[in-house]
């Protein structure tokens, strides 16, 4: 496991959106796994500025997002499918259409659960960008006795719907569900790449990575795969020294 710590968010964002550049260079039709949060978003926008510039070219690009919540109506902003057009895929040359979001309104989520597992298992995503929960969580895949391998519904723990209370009016307003993304299918990325940022989530980090596997901190999983590269600030890496 690659571990690189920074000093600037700027940096951090540099190199991250530097690492899914190079990639899509060697592999124009690369498959993206994607991810939502407050994480992701100045690689995001670095990302549209190499866009931009000429340097990356999303046109054959594919993308598969972790995980959406349920319930939400379609337009609003909270949505994860509306949290990534106005973040990065209205600002790049990707075609719409090849970037995939689980269906959180879906009227059966089985089915829809089970479309999604079937659609990646063709797709084989080759680069899989994770933000981390401050319980440990990738994706929506929360702390229990036992994990799901496959996309399914989730009841969020009421610790993450307090930290996502932040997007919206009050924490009533927040879902009580999500559909995402299982661990299973997270590992069978090529590559994963974690970013962690902030003070708070140090001792999360930490655990995960240097601690025991365990499904009560799923993000502990990455430990097995084989190409994880973990990017840190200075804050998020304090015990990493
Ligand atoms: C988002 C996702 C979540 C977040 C995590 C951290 O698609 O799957 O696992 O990555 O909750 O969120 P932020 O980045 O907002 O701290």
């Amino acid at each position: 496991m690659n571990i690189m710590t920074f000093n600037t968010n700027e940096e951090l964002n540099q190199i991250a959106a530097g690492i899914f550049a190079s990639l899509i260079q060697t592999k124009p039709t690369a498959v993206l796994g994607l991810a939502t949060g407050s994480t992701p978003i100045g690689i995001y926008q670095e990302l549209i500025r190499l866009n931009e510039k000429g340097y990356v070219d999303f046109k054959d690009v594919t993308s598969y997002n972790l995980d959406e919540y349920c319930g939400l109506p379609a337009d609003h902003p909270e949505t994860y499918r509306s949290f990534m057009n106005v973040q990065l895929f209205n600002h790049i040359n990707i075609d719409k259409a090849q970037t995939h979001v689980p269906n959180g309104n879906a009227a059966d989520l089985q089915a829809e659960s089970k479309s999604y597992d079937e659609q990646l298992a063709k797709a084989s995503i080759d680069l899989q960008l994770l933000g981390l929960g401050h319980n440990g969580h990738i994706g929506f895949n929360e702390p229990d006795a036992e994990l799901h391998a496959g996309t399914h519904v989730v009841n969020l723990k009421e610790e993450t719907r307090q930290a996502n209370a932040r997007f919206f009016n009050s924490i009533d307003e927040v879902p009580t569900q999500a559909i995402t993304m299982g661990v299973g299918s997270i590992l069978k990325a090529k590559m994963v790449m974690l970013v962690v940022r902030g003070a708070e989530k140090a001792d999360i980090v930490h655990r995960a990575l240097t601690g025991p596997i365990t499904t009560e901190v799923p993000a502990s999983l990455l430990q097995t795969h084989p190409n994880v590269v973990v990017l840190l600030d200075k804050e998020a890496a304090k015990h990493f020294h």
